[in-house]
């Protein structure tokens, strides 16, 4: 048998992808399963951008391209971000093969053994895996749902006293919870951060689109511009475009971490898929009300669950102010000292009993570092949602 790398042996394969995987297997086997499992918008990619792709596989673009990424779209991305009130320079892009890919690289060429990465609680999965992945340690900060799930000011402190810190990750509008820091919270945080430069922050803006009270959710540069020199901020076109499977995200990095981030792709991925670049610039050049009114969907959508959701006995929900995530506290029906009908030992067990019993797929929350809650995607249609949590609702007798 090959022997495995350490390295290997200490992360897990992404518990997301494992849950929406089994709902699908039961679905192909003709159960009727209602997923509230999958990350990704329901939604088509917009119709221009497949048009585009197809223009440019015809057109021949179908060979290498630079490992940044092709220099049209590094400078439409650079010139994006000026919505968010920010100047970035082309150089300052590297264009990855989805957002994933742009965090893992960056986690890469900035971490090492001996360094400690700060992660707020609830986060997202793969960014645990990653820090360990670059011999690194996460340090987890609990946030709970009564401080809307967002680290504060005196939580960083406290945690930057540890000079083995190297890094912070913040992710706003936030997957599994919602939740988004505000332009004062962003700059109360900033302040904090002055006080240890060599700190990284990895500032993860993959929903900033998907934001409910305004058209963009605020971004860490441009709310403490004195930070531009230790942020790498990560978005993408995954959730935004609707583009998942076509794998396109990028960093926007200080230039030494971009020139960095390039030798580590042009060694190991290269450039993300040719055609795919040239069809993202597409994406750009979108009439604004594809995406409001995909937005507007997802607000209409947020509010019916959470309204359904509350209508359950003991569950709990905050509203989420982003993304397409409600997170719902479900410790009423968990308890480890005893089980019966409507009791369950965790949140595992009581995922597994909501797939088999009630044919609908949730995601733990302790994979997000949050037991006892439930991850419910509301990227579904307004009549699963309702069907879905009458289910859940049924089978808990709630
Ligand atoms: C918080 C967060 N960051 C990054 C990503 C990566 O997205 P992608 O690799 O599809 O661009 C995701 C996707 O689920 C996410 O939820």
């Amino acid at each position: 048998m090959i022997k495995l790398s350490d390295r290997i042996s200490r992360v897990e394969p992404s518990p997301t992808l494992a849950i929406t995987a089994k709902a699908k297997a039961m679905k192909a086997e003709g159960i009727d399963i209602i997923s509230f499992g999958a990350g990704e918008p329901d939604f088509d990619t917009p119709e221009p951008v497949r048009e585009a792709a197809k223009a440019s596989l015809d057109k021949g673009q179908t060979r290498y391209t630079a490992a940044a990424g092709i220099p049209e779209l590094r400078a439409a991305i650079a010139r994006d971000y000026a919505r968010r009130g920010r100047e970035v320079k082309a150089n300052e892009v590297i264009v990855s093969s989805g957002g994933k890919h742009a965090l893992y690289t960056a986690t890469q060429v900035i971490f090492e053994a001996g360094d400690k990465v700060i992660v707020p609680g609830p986060y997202w999965v793969s960014y645990p895996a990653q820090i360990l992945l670059a011999d690194a340690e996460p340090v987890f900060i609990d946030c709970p749902a009564d401080q809307d799930f967002k680290l504060t000011p005196e939580q960083l402190f406290e945690a930057l006293k540890d000079p083995a810190v190297r890094g912070l990750i913040l992710c706003s509008p936030s997957n599994p919870t919602g939740a988004v820091y505000t332009r004062s919270e962003l700059e109360a945080l900033g302040a904090v951060l002055a006080s240890r430069p060599e700190v990284v922050t990895f500032y993860d803006a993959m929903y900033d689109e998907l934001y409910y009270e305004g058209a963009i959710a605020p971004d860490l540069v441009a709310c403490v511009p004195a930070l531009k020199d230790s942020v790498v901020t990560f978005n993408g076109f995954s959730k935004t475009y609707a583009m998942t499977g076509w794998r396109l995200g990028y960093a926007i990095a200080p230039a030494g971490v971009a020139v960095a981030m390039d030798t580590l792709q042009s060694q190991s991925t290269s450039n993300s898929t040719s055609f795919v670049q040239y069809a993202a610039l597409a994406a750009f050049a979108l009439d604004p009300s594809v995406l409001t009114e995909r937005r507007e969907a997802f607000r209409r959508r947020k509010d019916l669950i959470v309204g359904l959701l509350r209508g359950i006995e003991g569950v709990k929900c905050t509203m989420p102010l982003g993304a397409f995530y409600a997170f719902a506290d479900f410790s009423a029906y968990i308890d480890p000292t005893k089980s019966g009908a409507n009791t369950f030992a965790d949140d595992m067990q009581l995922t597994e009993f909501l797939l088999v019993e009630a044919k609908v797929a949730v995601v733990p929350g302790s994979s997000f570092g949050a037991p006892g809650f439930l991850r419910l995607s509301y990227a579904t249609s307004d009549a699963l949602i309702e069907e879905g949590v009458r289910r859940i609702k049924r089978a808990l007798k709630g």
